[in-house]
């Protein structure tokens, strides 16, 4: 369809993406949290948000239901890419991927051991091959979300999930023991997009690109 369709999930990345629409002159007609609307307008008629599960942005924008998205690192690290075209680092959501345990857990004396651990997580490629490359046997658990709650009720010796202000880790009696990646949320393009609506892309991305702090620009996170 003619027009620009935004992919953004609901929560953190639409508030934090409201500074950058708003550079675009971008303002959505709609508060999605009071809407149960899924298709939003703005006040620019050829533009509208489509607003779907955080870990969702990337499949929509592959798959061209939408031309561009926000997604986070986290979640573009744990989809693979494939087919879209990353052009911008936002600097939004930023937070860390992490290994974390129970605070009583020797979590290196387990990997010294070549101990087999259970890991839970959504993050379940992006754990395989953290570990893979560490040479850690683990299994695998795949969780939706509340995280925090697997090695708490026994049912896992570890888990990778993101870790900003440490709050839930400590409310948790657990601790972070290794950084996977530092996040933040991305600009994602459909590549046939790209090549079809170059203008129009070009207006967004260059107005992003001038209200947004990459993560590379700024390398002490909070
Ligand atoms: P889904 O609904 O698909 O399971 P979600 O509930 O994780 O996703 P959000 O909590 O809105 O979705 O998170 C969106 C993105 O924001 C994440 O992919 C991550 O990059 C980032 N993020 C998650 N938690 C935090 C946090 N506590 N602080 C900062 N950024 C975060
Ligand atoms: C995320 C993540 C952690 C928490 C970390 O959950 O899954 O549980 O934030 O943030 P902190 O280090 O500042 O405590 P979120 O608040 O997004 O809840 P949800 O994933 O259940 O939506």
């Amino acid at each position: 369809m003619n027009g620009l369709t935004i992919a953004l999930s609901k929560g953190r990345i639409f508030e934090e993406t409201r500074p950058l629409l708003a550079a675009a002159g971008i303002e959505p007609a709609e508060d999605p949290e009071s809407s149960r609307k899924l298709i939003i307008g703005t006040n620019r008629p050829e533009v509208r948000i489509i607003i779907v599960r955080a870990s969702d942005v990337p499949t929509y924008v592959q798959h061209g239901g939408a031309d561009i998205g926000i997604a986070g690192r986290d979640v573009l690290m744990e989809h693979g890419g494939q087919g879209l075209y990353q052009p911008l680092d936002l600097g939004i959501a930023r937070c860390r991927l992490m290994v974390a345990v129970r605070q009583d857990f020797d979590y290196a004396s387990a990997v010294r051991r070549g101990a087999r651990l259970k890991v839970a997580t959504k993050y379940l490629k992006v754990a395989r091959e953290h570990f893979a490359a560490k040479g850690v046997h683990v299994d695998l658990i795949k969780l939706y979300g509340s995280m925090e709650l697997a090695p708490l009720v026994g049912m896992s010796d570890a888990i990778v999930d993101v870790v900003s202000s440490g709050n839930t880790l400590k409310a948790n009696h657990l601790v972070a023991v290794e950084e996977i990646a530092q996040i933040s949320a991305r600009l994602v393009v459909n590549q046939a997009s790209l090549k079809l609506k170059r203008a129009e892309l070009k207006f967004v991305m260059d107005a992003f690109a001038r209200v947004s702090t990459p993560l590379d620009a700024d390398p002490v996170l909070p």
